[in-house]
């Protein structure tokens, strides 16, 4: 959700921005701009659109000269996608540019404010309002007109700004929206997100909320809003730059999904030695443990559904009572809980904003905050008091795939780990869940291995108007992710249900040559799914079953079937969601969609 990047150096800036703004493009967006330095003033260009159509406008960045920058892809908030609209966005004398991540709350109050100070508006966003504060701020002092504006603003920014005062530095600050410093060698960057600087740099700088930095060719300062340098350690990424390329596949989505068998090993690996689960990153004492009253799970789309599956595999293993919630839900409906409570707060990027209020939300509340998290220092994993990184490395497809499986075996050894610390697990059921733990990289490369029967499926139902999920208990749960994962690449209208709720009230959907695909793994509640895959079945769908080698006689009820490898039953979500995954990717490819960047969504949504 909107990417900025920032470039001061000796090379052309706008080659740069184009190339950084290209490795954010996976955070959504539907307009493009730059704004460049030239020694005289600031240009900028802008397109709405695809990336490209910036690239086609200035040639690669050929037509602009200068050696200072900033650039930005939109997510439209406030005003539709449109070149006006599109960043940078100059104050009315020019002098300033500036780029935004994050909504200014306050913007409408801002603005009428200054308009009744004779300033124009020409676009409908929130952030000119941010340009045209620095014009009135400005007495001559950059880093004192930065520290008025943010103190004026309310609500969530990542800024950079250009002053054509200052022809050899340029400003940013971030508040609740993510934004990091590059160091470069003669060369220093800004960036939503290290991908779009890892061609050039490793060592970086996280900033915390409002800490200001001012970026010339040879250094970095930051400041703080007392305008006195602070000093901060630089932390260096390992992540191989091949990581955030496409190495070969056709999408981001299919080489994440193919990385999930490694993604599985660097989760669980370092966390199990000596056949014992060690939880190194947190404090999870078995004192502490003993005294949970409840465990709330918060978190937003497939990593609510990593939750739906957390409430099953936690309750069951610990019997300790887990609420999962919708972020979005949680944060406004003022949960019950208290300080003998933990939260579990589940998200990829460490940045989506529904996410962050809700654990701000339950911190105010008194509960302990566990995170799990996968992007490294981001602001979830800052605010929490503990974080289980999940080790799934940069994750560019819409459609999270290799995070929702590490989420998950993250969720498998802190469930194991608390049943230990409560005494609720046998020493042999142990040592069984943690070798079966230990073999899911395994088992989820044998069925990446065996993708044709999925690819073969798909092309069956690609041109399906509306496809049903059904299964119980652990089944439901990862239904809600096979539908998710369809819909939102395939744009097939797509519902999960519970497979005993059917009759009560979305049967009446089913019609003749409708897809139900029915979800029975386990053991327990294979015959109870087995019914309700007949119920709908004799009113006209047509039946793909999911279930284990174990369970042959699943063809009697389903006219198609897909087999995964069997485990411990608690454990076959990591299993399931595999080949629903690669069925959401089949179907959309055929249906030639744009698989990776899915039309209205955004990667990190920074936003409420
Ligand atoms: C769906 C998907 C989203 C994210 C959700 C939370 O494929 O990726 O539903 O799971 O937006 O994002 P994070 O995990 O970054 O908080």
């Amino acid at each position: 959700m909107c990417g900025i990047v920032g470039y001061i150096g000796q090379q052309q800036a706008a080659p740069i921005l184009l190339d950084g703004l290209s490795k954010l493009e996976y955070r959504g967006y539907d307009s493009a701009g730059v704004a460049v330095f030239d020694g005289d003033g600031i240009s900028v260009n802008k397109a709405r659109g695809r990336l490209e159509a910036l690239y086609n406008k200035i040639d690669g960045g050929n037509t602009v000269s200068g050696s200072m920058g900033i650039g930005h892809t939109r997510w439209a908030t406030h005003g539709e996608p449109s070149d006006v609209n599109a960043h940078p966005h100059l104050s009315r004398s020019g002098r300033f540019a500036v780029v935004h991540n994050g909504i200014i709350e306050n913007y409408i109050a801002l603005k009428k404010r200054l308009i009744s100070k004779g300033f124009e508006f020409i676009s409908d966003t929130d952030t000119e309002v941010v340009a045209h504060l620095f014009e009135y701020y400005y007495k001559g002092d950059i880093i004192e007109t930065m520290i008025k504006v943010i103190q004026k603003v309310e609500g969530s920014y990542a800024l950079g700004v250009l002053c054509s005062d200052y022809p050899d530095q340029f400003v940013a600050v971030r508040k609740s929206s993510p934004l990091i410093v590059g160091l470069g060698q003669g060369e220093n960057f800004i960036a939503s997100d290290v991908t779009a600087i890892l061609k050039y740099t490793r060592e970086i700088y996280r900033l915390e909320d409002n800490e200001i930095v001012v970026l010339k060719k040879d250094g970095v300062k930051i400041y703080n809003t007392d305008k006195e340098e602070i000093q901060k350690e630089t932390n260096t990424i390992n992540w191989d730059v091949s990581a955030a390329e496409k190495g070969g596949y056709e999408h981001f989505m299919m080489k994440e999904m193919e990385e999930q068998p490694k993604a599985l090993r660097d989760t669980i690996s370092p966390r199990i030695k000596d056949g014992r689960v060690i939880l190194d990153d947190v404090s999870l004492t078995p004192e502490y443990v003993k005294n949970i009253n409840t465990i709330h799970i918060v978190a937003c789309g497939s990593a609510y559904h990593v939750g739906m599956v957390g409430k099953y595999i936690i309750e069951q293993m610990t019997r300790i009572p887990v609420n999962v919630d919708i972020a979005s839900e949680f944060h406004y409906r003022d949960p019950i809980m208290s300080d003998k409570d933990l939260t579990i707060v589940i998200s990829q990027s460490g940045e989506t904003a529904d996410t962050r209020a809700a654990l701000d939300r339950a911190k105010e509340k008194g509960s302990r905050i566990l995170a799990i998290v996968n992007v490294v220092g981001s602001a979830i994993a800052n605010a929490a008091d503990d974080v289980i990184y999940t080790w799934a490395g940069p994750e560019i497809a819409v459609a999270t795939t290799k995070a929702y499986s590490t989420q998950l075996a993250v969720i498998y050894l802190l469930a194991l780990h608390m049943a230990d610390a409560l005494g609720k697990i046998s020493a042999d059921e142990y040592a069984d869940m943690i070798e079966e733990i230990q073999s899911l990289p395994d088992k989820v490369e044998e069925i990446l291995k065996n993708k044709d029967n999925i690819q073969y499926l798909a092309s069956k139902f690609f041109s399906s108007k509306s496809i049903f999920f059904i299964g119980r208990n652990l089944d439901y749960a990862v239904s809600l992710e096979g539908s998710l994962k369809l819909k939102e690449i395939s744009y097939i209208h797509s519902e999960a249900y519970a497979a005993g709720e059917l009759k009560h009230g979305t049967i009446s959907l089913i019609e003749d040559g409708t897809l139900v695909i029915a979800l029975a793994t386990g053991g327990r509640l294979f015959d109870k799914t087995v019914s309700n895959m007949k119920e709908v079945k004799a009113r006209g769908a047509v039946v793909l079953g999911l279930t284990t080698n174990e369970h042959p006689n699943i063809h009697d009820a389903a006219d198609y079937v897909i087999e995964i490898p069997k485990t411990h039953e608690l454990l076959l979500p990591s299993l399931a969601v595999v080949p629903l995954q690669l069925f959401g990717y089949y179907v959309a490819s055929l249906k030639g969609c744009d698989i990776d960047k899915p039309r209205n969504l955004a990667k990190s949504v920074t936003v409420e």
